[in-house]
């Protein structure tokens, strides 16, 4: 017998007197009602749930119904739910009950998690809502609720911190009233343990709270950690007569496909590259620019190409300098532009 704790007796309390009562999923223990509302609710918010909630229920008033349904009409009463895989297991899934289970919903979280579309949080909502059944959740909003109060580290989708989790939702079960404390959870992260500006001024478990204890509500539940990007490093010249840039079409696939950049590379490659000869050249300072999956730092040199320069080459374009940074060049390439612009070329 689990000892009684804090957490989960003050969650309890306040959900009776403060957590929401009024969702139609909560007028019933009809399996069918709450399955259906549990799949809705995986992906998309209360608000947005309750009329297709009420309008599905009105084609498809039970499992036998919506089994006997075919798919498409199924597709058509989800239409604007998004994540239609979701309605595809559930037209599976009340088959799977109508023909294996005789249209009786199965009870143990075991069977539930079974069928198609149903996880384990899932069939433990069912199991506890429609069944009374002492099984725990662990959805995004609890996992956030359990890191903040319990301070756990880690990202929790890591194995081990995810492990962690459940053996912490397990360990925190009420012995009576699971259905009040299931839903005081899913309601303490809906509407005050949020991810951004939790109210914890009115939280009924804040004075447990590890999180809001060391004002880490911000950091906790801690988010994917970042593989390394690669990092690179590449020279481009920009190329002036004083009153204008040389700047050359990238080729459509790639980095910055199709835009105009100043030409990549180091000067005395870039010279016997176009058929020109340069004058002065001046380093400029670094520009770091991180794209998703790499950082890329830009060495740019200015150099002066001698009057009477003619374009053979195809792609490349003189373009004024005051108006360079405006010739459609990617965010980096305007910023090295207006530093040689401002600079007077
Ligand atoms: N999110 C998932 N299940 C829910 C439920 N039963 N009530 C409110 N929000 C939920």
């Amino acid at each position: 017998m689990a000892a009684p704790n804090r957490f989960t007796v003050d969650l309890i309390a306040w959900q009776k007197t403060a957590g929401r009562h009024d969702l139609p999923w909560q007028k019933t223990r009809d399996p069918y009602r709450i399955w259906l509302s549990e799949i809705m609710l995986q992906q998309t918010q209360v608000g947005t749930v309750i009329p297709y909630y009420a309008r599905f229920l009105g084609n498809f008033p039970d499992v036998q119904a919506l089994a006997a349904a075919p798919i498409e009409s199924v597709i058509e009463h989800w239409a604007g739910l998004g994540y239609y895989a979701r309605a595809r297991n559930l037209h599976r899934c009340a088959r799977q009950i109508a023909e294996v289970y005789g249209g009786d919903f199965p009870q143990t979280e075991a069977e539930l998690e079974s069928l198609p579309g149903i996880g384990r949080s899932t069939a433990a909502a069912i199991a506890a809502f429609a069944f009374g059944r002492r099984a725990a959740i662990l959805d995004g909003n609890v996992k956030r609720v359990l890191c903040r109060q319990f301070g756990i580290a880690g990202f929790p989708g890591a194995t081990a911190v995810h492990r962690e989790l459940w053996a912490l939702a397990e360990s925190l079960l009420p012995e009576s009233n699971i259905e009040v404390y299931t839903q005081g959870l899913m309601d303490l992260g809906a509407t005050l343990c949020t991810r951004s500006r939790p109210r914890c001024g009115d939280c009924p478990v804040a004075s447990g709270c590890v999180a809001r204890r060391d004002g880490r509500q911000g950091e906790l539940p801690e988010s994917k950690p970042r593989p390394a990007v690669p990092e690179r490093t590449s020279t481009f010249v920009l190329l002036t007569d004083g009153a204008r840039l040389l700047l050359e079409r990238r080729p459509p696939s790639g980095l910055w496909g199709g835009l105009l950049v100043p030409p990549e590379g180091e000067p005395a490659e870039v010279a016997a590259r176009l058929g020109l000869a340069l004058g002065e050249s001046m380093k400029l300072p670094p520009l770091k620019h991180a794209f998703t999956h790499f950082r890329l730092t830009l060495l740019p040199v200015l150099c002066r190409i001698e009057a009477g320069f003619q374009v053979a080459e195809p792609g490349l374009e003189w373009v004024a300098l005051s108006k360079a940074a405006d010739a459609g060049v990617p965010a980096p390439i305007k910023k090295l532009i207006n530093q040689v612009a401002s600079a007077g070329g």
